[in-house]
């Protein structure tokens, strides 16, 4: 394996908040350690049509601070096959890169493993999605920026579903998982917080709705998941709805506000630290593995495992929302 001397990095998949501040965080540990950082532009798309520019200390500047990411980034169906990827190793030979920083999630993780196997390259990824599900790591970058997003929007949502004494049905992100939807709704004093790991019954929910409404409550906010069983938002509402026809309810869609924004400063230093550590676990000969953090620790967990070894959403959380809420 030649020796680690030009790195690429690039960002992937979906953006989240703190994806610059990785970017940073390798190009100028790079540097540091005496590397030529290249950064790619749009994700698996630009490193098969060689959008590969040299970075230095002063590309980097004034970025920390910043939303989304200044590599763009793309979901590439190019990568996904054979030809695609051959191009991008040619593009990788040309500019006689020894290794890449890929900061994503699972397409951006899975897209890495199967390159790493077929061209024996060195890879390592960042964990990059506001969705925190990858195994690995306590928390991926973007998703406490995520949270306070949604939680910033679902305080004001309660402002009017007070005043209108209306039951508001609010999604969040999460095609796969319930992080966003937990921790916003728990924040928020949410009623009922609907997550695709648990079937979503909506008997039950409407009748603990009507419960609710005939002990006390004139008012309520429902964070639902975009991926929950049982539908979106606005399908949910509907059949809650048909069964409390009496119930003034509405729906918001946060949608992509929720990937916007400047990080918060925990994903800030989460991203620095990650990012610093990136470089090091290359030059200590680490590769196809995600670089997170467990209890303050930095762990190498390999791409597979990160992607397939799904983390369970915390039950007794969800349970004292409920509980909480009542
Ligand atoms: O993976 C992050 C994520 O924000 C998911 O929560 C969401 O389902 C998806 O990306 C949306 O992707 P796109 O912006 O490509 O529609």
């Amino acid at each position: 394996m030649p020796k680690i001397q030009k790195i690429g990095i690039l960002t992937s998949g979906g953006d989240s908040p703190g994806m610059n501040a990785a970017i940073r965080a390798v190009v100028r540990t790079g540097i540091y350690e005496g590397l030529d950082v290249f950064g790619i532009y749009r994700g698996y798309e630009g490193l098969i049509d060689g959008l590969i520019e040299p970075m230095t200390s002063s590309s980097v500047s004034n970025i920390i601070q910043r939303g989304g990411t200044i590599l763009k980034t793309a979901r590439s169906e190019r990568f996904k096959t054979k030809e695609g990827r051959q191009k991008a190793y040619d593009i990788i030979c040309q500019f006689k890169l020894n290794a890449l920083v890929v900061i994503g999630g699972n397409g951006t993780f899975t897209g890495a493993s199967v390159f790493d196997k077929e061209f024996d390259f060195p890879i390592i990824g960042l964990p990059g999605t506001i969705d925190n599900d990858l195994y690995g790591t306590d928390s991926t970058i973007g998703y406490d920026t995520a949270i306070n997003t949604a939680v910033e929007a679902a305080d004001k949502i309660r402002d009017t579903a007070t005043s209108h004494e209306r039951l508001f049905f609010i999604e969040v992100m999460g095609r796969d998982a319930g992080f966003i939807a937990l921790r916003t709704g728990i924040a928020a004093g949410a009623e009922f917080i609907l997550v695709p790991e648990t079937t979503t019954y909506i008997n039950n929910l409407a009748r603990l709705l009507k419960h609710d409404w005939r002990k006390n409550k004139t008012s309520g906010l429902v964070i639902v998941a975009e991926g929950d069983d049982a539908g979106g938002a606005y399908k949910i509402a509907e059949k809650v709805k048909e069964q409390l026809p009496e119930m003034d309810t509405r729906v918001t869609v946060l949608g992509h506000i929720q990937r916007g924004g400047s990080p918060s400063a925990y994903d800030r230093v989460l991203a620095s630290t990650l990012g610093h550590a990136s470089v090091g676990a290359l030059l200590e000969g680490h590769r196809g593995e995600m670089v997170g953090q467990v209890d303050k620790k930095i762990v190498y967990t390999p791409f597979e495992k990160a992607i397939k070894y799904n983390k369970d959403i915390n039950h007794q959380m969800l349970e004292m929302s409920r509980i909480l809420a009542l």
